[in-house]
């Protein structure tokens, strides 16, 4: 996407082909901060932080985490920790795990010599395939905005959204935003609800950054605004991002989605979700047991960080000193709550039979429920 007349992307090999350069989202919107990535362990704070983030970028970051580390020892045992050190990074989005499980393939059978440089091609086509994928999910996007605008008579078509699946969160495009962008360069007449997304702010901080940049129409709002907005007929659909699919189509994205759902399903609004195939998990069947949900730090709750007046970047406790916190990242909405998965094989039903009709070829795997794990 761009950022002012230069197109850009959030992760690409820098031009000494030793290194990573990346967008560090930690800093946004307030400051535009490009991180060089030289070593596995970086590429590893970087997802961990969050310098990076979003299903599909933590993929393709620990893609090209692989090829750094392929760089500096090329040997079996090294290739072993690095997938330990970057599985090990956050647990709840799959695609970290594909991604490993693709670099292993495109790398295990190879001669030391030659592993680094087949690594880079891996990450390589999984970065591009990563921006045709949510192109694809884009266009399927499209055509659900253009049905809904083609009732409203030229009032902008409302669509809600919930954290960041923007280009941020992918390499390019975005998946829920994908088409929203599409819509907005067609001239569509639209407007996006943003939710702020507590406690990291991935809504308020990066979706209202990136829209702002695109020149979509957008408000903020508090989290707790979407049923409301809802209730009173100000939302035409709500599209949300995943970070796990499982086999049945239940659905694992940021915390406070399946608020969103249940809103959405008692005011009878479309809930899709748009996903690339890396992001579903055919190993798992029923969602809200088996998915890992990831905790994190209680200060990311407990404090908030701005801008000051005066331009500084602050951090700010808002919990009293010696009160108990706790900080779910994501939750699970079951299929039932979704009207459609968006994915690049176009718009499809959220159960077991229309997912395994759309990517057989990952369908095959025995899920764990049918399995004696030992
Ligand atoms: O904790 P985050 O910011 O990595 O969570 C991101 C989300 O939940 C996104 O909605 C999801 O990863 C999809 S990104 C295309």
């Amino acid at each position: 996407m761009k950022i002012g007349a230069k197109q850009m992307r959030t992760i690409w090999v820098e031009p000494d082909g030793a290194s990573l350069g990346i967008i560090d989202q930690t800093q946004l919107p307030h400051r535009f901060a490009i991180v060089r990535l030289e070593t596995l362990e970086d590429v590893a704070r970087a997802i961990k932080t969050m310098q990076v983030r979003g299903a599909p970028l933590i993929g393709t970051a620990a893609a090209y985490g692989i090829w750094l580390a392929l760089r500096a020892d090329a040997a079996d045992e090294a290739l072993e920790r690095a997938c330990a050190t970057l599985v090990a990074t956050r647990p709840t989005a799959v695609n970290l795990a594909w991604a490993l499980e693709e670099m292993q393939a495109a790398v295990r059978n190879r001669p030391r010599a030659e592993r680094a440089e087949a690594a880079l091609r891996r990450a390589t086509e999984i970065a591009q395939d990563d921006v045709a994928t949510n192109q694809a999910i884009g266009r399927h996007g499209l055509e659900i905005i253009e049905k809904i605008s083609a009732r409203k008579n030229g009032k902008p078509v409302n669509v809600l959204t919930h954290c960041n699946a923007g280009w941020l969160a992918t390499v390019d495009w975005g998946t829920a935003t994908a088409p929203i962008y599409m819509a907005h360069d067609k001239g569509l007449p639209l407007h996006v609800f943003a939710g702020e997304t507590r406690p990291r702010n991935q809504g308020a901080s990066l979706t209202a950054w990136e829209l702002g940049h695109h020149g979509v129409p957008h408000t903020v709002i508090a989290d707790n605004a979407g049923g409301h907005l809802m209730q009173h007929g100000h939302v035409d659909l709500v599209i949300v991002g995943a970070d796990r699919v499982t086999a049945q189509g239940d659905v694992c994205n940021k915390i406070g989605t399946y608020l969103k759902a249940l809103a959405a399903h008692d005011n009878k609004v479309p809930f899709y979700v748009a996903l690339p195939s890396p992001t579903i998990d055919f190993r798992i069947i029923e969602g809200t047991g088996d998915i890992p949900i990831e905790q994190r730090a209680a200060d990311e709750v407990s404090t908030i960080t701005g801008k000051t007046k005066d331009g500084r970047i602050e951090t700010v406790q808002i919990v009293p000193d010696g009160s108990q916190v706790a900080n779910y990242g994501f939750d699970v909405t079951p299929a039932r709550f979704i009207s459609g998965l968006i994915t690049e094989r176009g718009v499809i039903a959220a159960n077991r039979a229309a997912l395994a009709q759309a990517f057989p070829e990952r369908a095959e795997v025995r899920p764990k429920s049918d399995r004696r794990i030992s």
